[in-house]
Formats: structure tokens, sequence, C-alpha cells
């Protein structure tokens, strides 16, 4: 680790492993309720622990993805990142808006829309969150060296939270309502989350492999 504030990573990386465990937990608990349908069937139904499932498979994935960020762009830019204390109060809200998700889904609280089920108010902190985010990395990024890896890094990143805006739009209209979930749900998947991937891939192999940069940038 070059840099002080590259340090910030770890503490996004134990709340995603926190995260991914719960996840795996809520993913064993609902393959017996499969097995055993009537388990928590009043306390917990399958629904619900499904919820937990794939919304925390969701922000652990977002959580590495910020937190990788966070590492590897001092290092490609060259400098310390803009904020430490704007990504602590980044993640902060991000635990806050999980909690709060939680809470909500266990009191039988969601949208019902298959990976956009949380309260508005989560999906509105989301959106305070991935601000706070781009504006951290992105300051640091113009402020210092600009490489393929940073660049591709932050078109990934900036879509994938513009593309987070239609998760406000549903409309009665089931078309509507499925094309703006495909926008958010689809797009990322098959768009965005590829463009930080292949960031963070590129900058593993000049670590890991010492091949050129003009090679893995290409
Ligand atoms: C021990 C590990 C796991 C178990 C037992 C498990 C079990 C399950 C079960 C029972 C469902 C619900 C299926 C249904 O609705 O009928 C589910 C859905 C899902 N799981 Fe897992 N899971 C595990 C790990 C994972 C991991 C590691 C990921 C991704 C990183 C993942 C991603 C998903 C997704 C995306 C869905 C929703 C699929 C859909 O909507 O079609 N799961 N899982």
């Amino acid at each position: 680790m070059k840099y002080q504030s590259q340090k910030v990573a770890y503490a996004y990386f134990m709340v995603a492993m926190g995260l991914f465990a719960i996840q795996v937990l809520g993913g064993l608990l609902a393959g017996w309720i499969y097995v055993w349908p009537n388990t928590l069937s009043e306390l917990l139904p399958f629904n619900i622990v499904r919820m937990l499932h794939t919304n925390a498979l969701i922000v652990w994935l977002l959580l590495g993805f910020f937190g990788a960020a966070y590492y590897l762009v001092p290092e490609e830019s060259e400098r310390e990142l803009f904020s430490v204390k704007l990504a602590y109060i980044q993640l902060a809200i991000l635990v806050v808006g999980t909690l709060g998700a939680v809470v909500s889904y266990l009191a039988g609280i969601h949208g019902g829309r298959e990976f956009l089920e949380q309260p508005l108010w989560v999906k509105f902190g989301i959106l305070v969150a991935a601000v706070i985010f781009l504006v951290n990395i992105s300051l640091t990024v113009l402020a210092g060296r600009k490489t393929a890896i940073t660049n591709i890094l932050l078109m990934g990143l900036w879509l994938l939270s513009l593309l987070w805006i239609f998760a406000f739009i549903n409309p009665d209209n089931l078309s509507l309502d499925k094309m703006y979930w495909w926008f958010v749900v689809h797009l990322w998947v098959e768009a965005t989350w590829e463009l930080v991937m292949a960031a963070i891939l590129g900058y593993l192999m000049l670590k890991l492999t010492g091949v050129d940069r003009e090679v893995v940038e290409k």
C-alpha cells in the first residue's frame, strides 16, 4: 500500500464480507425452506428470506466496487484520495440504509420489484452515497495521472450511478415498469459492471503479472 488513504478500502471489504456471509446464510435458509416449506413460515417467510439473500448480494458487490476503486485510484492517479472522511461517510450511509432495508423487510415493508425492493428513503440514501462517491473519486482522478484503467473505471461507475435514477420510476403500466426495471438491473449486470470489472482486472493484471501497462490497457 503506497498511499495512506487506500486503507479505507479495508473497511469496505470487511462490511462486504459480512454481507456476503448474510447472503450465504439467507441462501441456505431459502434452500432449507424449499425442502421443509413450513420452516419459519410465520416469522420469516420465503419471499423475505429471498429478498435478504439477493439484496445482500447487490450491496456487497457494490461495496466491493467502491472499496476496490478507493484502493486502486490513489495508486493509478499517484495521489491521496480527495477525502477519506467522505469515503467513511459514504460507507456509514450505506450501512444505515442496509440496516434500514433489513428492518423494513422483516416488518413486511418493501417495494415488491425484484432486486429493487428497498423502501424509497433507502433508495435516496443510495443515491446520496453514489454522489459522494463520484465526487470523491472524480476529483481524485481529475487532479492526478489519468490512465486507461481510471478512465474505464470512472465511465462504469458514473453510468451505473446514473442508471440508478431509473429505480425511482415505477409506473402502473406493467410494460413500462419492466422497462425501467431493466434499465437498472439489466444495464447494471450486462453493461456497467463489466466496465468496472475490466478496470479492476486490468489493475490486478498489472500488479500480479508484471505485463506492460500498454498491453493491459489495450
Ligand atoms: C450456499 C450458497 C447459496 C444458496 C444455498 C443459495 C440459494 C438460493 C435460493 C434458494 C434462491 C431462491 C430461488 C427461488 O426463488 O426459487 C436463490 C436466489 C438467488 N441467488 Fe442464491 N444461493 C447461494 C449463494 C448465492 C451466491 C454466492 C450468489 C451470487 C453471488 C447468489 C445469487 C442469487 C441470485 C441472483 C438469486 C435470484 C435468482 C433469480 O431471481 O432468478 N446466490 N439462491
